[in-house]
């Protein structure tokens, strides 16, 4: 194979709002003093980038569009060069947004700081939609998923993933779509393929708080009732596992005793658990089984990624499951 040879992805992540984590850890952290750090560590991620982290590992062609700073890029283009996911992201002047972790061992604490990520005019946002509507119509022939995650960049026009979705059903493609608040209240309105919310997100699209199973997978049932494109709804309930949510039956699948590492992008492991099943035509059950494997392998994990294909498979075949 040629290295240099344009790969032709199947599923395109858009990542409109990605960051940069930073994590430094200091014992003993005292503010308004000069601190010595024990370690310090920086991951490209936000939920865009943590999808085709975990598909590319899983073998899937994929690649990623959104918004990247030009001036701190070059771990975004590691992480894509090391896990051949095609880079499809529009540049900006100024800093893709890092969101620090200040974490003290002694204390136990955690303190964050999040810096805001470059701004834009309406203009500027305008030109940046138009720029990922074209990498959707360049990649049209080969892509069947479009998969949209995380909150959109402050001042965004809420209805911006429901362009992207009419976009992708023009061409044929389908659509997941994991977001919240008024982006997942107009995401739906045009009618994605599936979603993932969790149940705090799910809850508060409807105004009501589930606090059972029960009121969750009814929740959904009512979603599907008044979306016709919608096929299926993954509500993540964390250590409870996950509601699977079709018209036809309500699968719950109970979450892997693992140990966790880091539950940073479980979620976004499980979205994209989803779509690898989609890609591989599977059954409901089956779709759920790989979907926990993906969030179970990522969590014994510290970063967004997957252990080997073995051990995905290995999880998935020790996935609980019921019917509800
Ligand atoms: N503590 C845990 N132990 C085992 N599995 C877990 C745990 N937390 C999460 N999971 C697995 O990961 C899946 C997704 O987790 P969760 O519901 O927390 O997603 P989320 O709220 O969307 O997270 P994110 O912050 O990544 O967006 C769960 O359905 C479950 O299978
Ligand atoms: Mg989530």
């Amino acid at each position: 194979m040629k290295l240099s040879a344009k790969r032709s992805p199947s599923v395109l992540c858009v990542a409109l709002n990605p960051a940069i984590d930073q994590t430094i850890e200091v014992a003993g952290m005292r503010v308004g003093e000069v601190n010595r750090a024990q370690r310090a560590q920086q991951d490209a991620g936000g939920k865009g980038v943590n999808v085709a982290s975990c598909l590319a590992d899983h073998g899937v062609e994929v690649a990623v569009t959104g918004l990247l700073g030009r001036a701190n890029a070059g771990l975004f283009e590691a992480l894509f060069t090391t896990k051949q996911i095609s880079n499809e992201c529009v540049y900006l002047d100024g800093l893709t947004r890092i969101n620090t972790k200040l974490v003290d061992p002694q204390k136990g604490e955690t303190t964050d700081i999040n810096l805001p990520g470059p701004q834009l005019s309406a203009a500027g946002m305008a030109d940046c939609l138009r720029d990922i509507l074209a990498v959707v119509e360049r990649n049209a022939a080969s892509l069947s998923w479009l998969v949209l995650s995380g909150s959109l960049p402050p001042g965004w026009p809420a209805d911006t993933y429901a362009t992207l979705i009419q976009q992708a059903h023009a061409y044929g493609m389908r659509v997941m779509v994991d977001t919240s608040g008024p982006a997942l209240g107009a995401a739906l309105l045009a009618g994605p393929d599936i979603i993932k919310p969790n149940r705090d997100e799910l809850g508060a699209h409807l105004g009501r708080r589930l606090v059972t199973q029960e009121e969750t997978a009814a929740a959904a049932r009512e979603l599907l009732d008044a979306q016709p494109m919608l096929s299926l709804i993954v509500v993540s309930m964390g250590h409870e596992g996950a509601l699977f949510i079709t018209r036809e039956a309500v699968v719950h699948a109970h979450p892997l005793p693992v140990k966790p590492l880091s539950s940073v992008g479980a979620g976004d492991a499980m979205v994209a658990g989803i779509v690898a099943a989609q890609l591989e035509a599977l059954n409901l059950p089956d779709c759920a089984r790989l979907a926990t494997a993906f969030a179970a392998g990522k969590l014994e994990r510290l970063g967004a990624h997957l252990p080997d294909a073995r051990r995905v498979r290995e999880l998935a075949l020790q996935v609980q499951l019921d019917n509800k």
